[in-house]
């Protein structure tokens, strides 16, 4: 618990620094959930860095709350039935949201932030084919459902779980296996998102977010606790305007490199349209991510 108050207080700070910034909210947002994801230590396991080459701001809505800043606090039984999932995109991203490409939408409970965990994650949702409409609105409904949404449930004693919702852009070839496109109405609990990303081949992750949930007996028992402050508001500011202008540079870089030849990065992988992204972004993201959650530690 005091884990996750504490990460709610470094996540909150680095909302409301975000919302303080009135231009390039969506770079802003972008660099903030790429900033939360690591301080929620949902990088590297199950979310491996090189899945992420994040273009795009996810907003979550379900029919009671909704998850505008990833980190966000849901409490059980406002998240029963499926979200809505909203991106915001940046301008200079905007064409590479087109009605040609096709996205996987995919949500995991890997937990509590404990251990590093691969093979050991809860599947709520899973669906592919889905479009993305012009005023960027995932049309969840158009695509192959695989596995609709699960309610989530926190078992008492469980911890804070969090429940990541993964964009992954679809390659134009994207075939996988039949296996893991039957619809499966069962829970899946031992899911390995390495394992499908190997097998299934979803493509980059463009954009993400997650929700915090405990079993509402634990989130009562832990309510009385007092939060202690983290002073990050400073430096959180500083990180995610930083690494906002970089995500602001690459997505144009992008952009550009769509049209020129392309630019041949260092690393291997088969994703290459991901790599400038990732590689430019994240020494800068993973330097303030590496602040983030030593504050959030405290
Ligand atoms: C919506 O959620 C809030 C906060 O969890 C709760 O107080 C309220 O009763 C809920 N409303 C409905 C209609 O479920
Ligand atoms: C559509 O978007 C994809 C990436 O999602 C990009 O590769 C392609 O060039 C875009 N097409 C147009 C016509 O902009």
């Amino acid at each position: 618990m005091l884990f996750s108050k504490s990460l709610l207080c470094a996540v909150t700070a680095l909302a409301a620094s975000v919302s303080a910034q009135s231009s390039s909210s969506a770079d802003s947002q972008i660099a903030l959930a790429q900033l939360s994801l690591s301080a929620a230590k949902l990088i590297p396991n199950p979310i491996k860095q090189e899945y992420l080459s994040l273009e795009a701001a996810l907003t979550e809505t379900f029919k009671n709350g909704s998850v505008d800043q990833p980190g966000t606090t849901l409490s059980v039984g406002t998240t029963s039935t499926a979200p809505t999932l909203k991106l915001t995109i940046p301008d200079s991203a905007q064409s590479r949201f087109n009605s040609s490409t096709k996205y996987t939408v995919l949500t995991l409970d890997p937990g509590a932030p404990v251990e590093p965990v691969d093979k050991k994650v809860v599947r709520h949702f899973l669906v592919n084919d889905v479009p993305v409409g012009s005023d960027g609105t995932l049309d969840v409904s158009s695509g192959k459902n695989v596995a609709g949404w699960f309610a989530t449930a926190p078992p008492l004693g469980s911890g804070t779980h969090r429940y990541a919702t993964l964009i992954f852009r679809q390659p134009s070839d994207f075939n996988p296996p039949a296996s893991l496109t039957t619809p499966d109405k069962n829970i899946v609990i031992d899911f390995s998102l390495s394992d499908y990303v190997e097998q299934a081949k979803p493509g980059p992750i463009v954009a993400a977010t997650f929700f915090l949930q405990a079993n509402d007996n634990e989130a009562k028992a832990g309510s009385s606790k007092s939060v202690s402050a983290v002073p990050t508001t400073s430096v959180a500011a500083a990180s995610v305007s930083q690494a906002a202008s970089s995500v602001s540079a690459s997505i144009q870089n992008l952009a550009g490199s769509a049209t020129a030849t392309s630019k041949s990065s260092s690393g291997s992988g088969s994703n290459s349209a991901s790599r400038p992204l990732s590689t430019h972004v994240l020494a800068v993201v993973l330097s303030v991510a590496a602040i983030a959650v030593g504050a959030a530690l405290v």
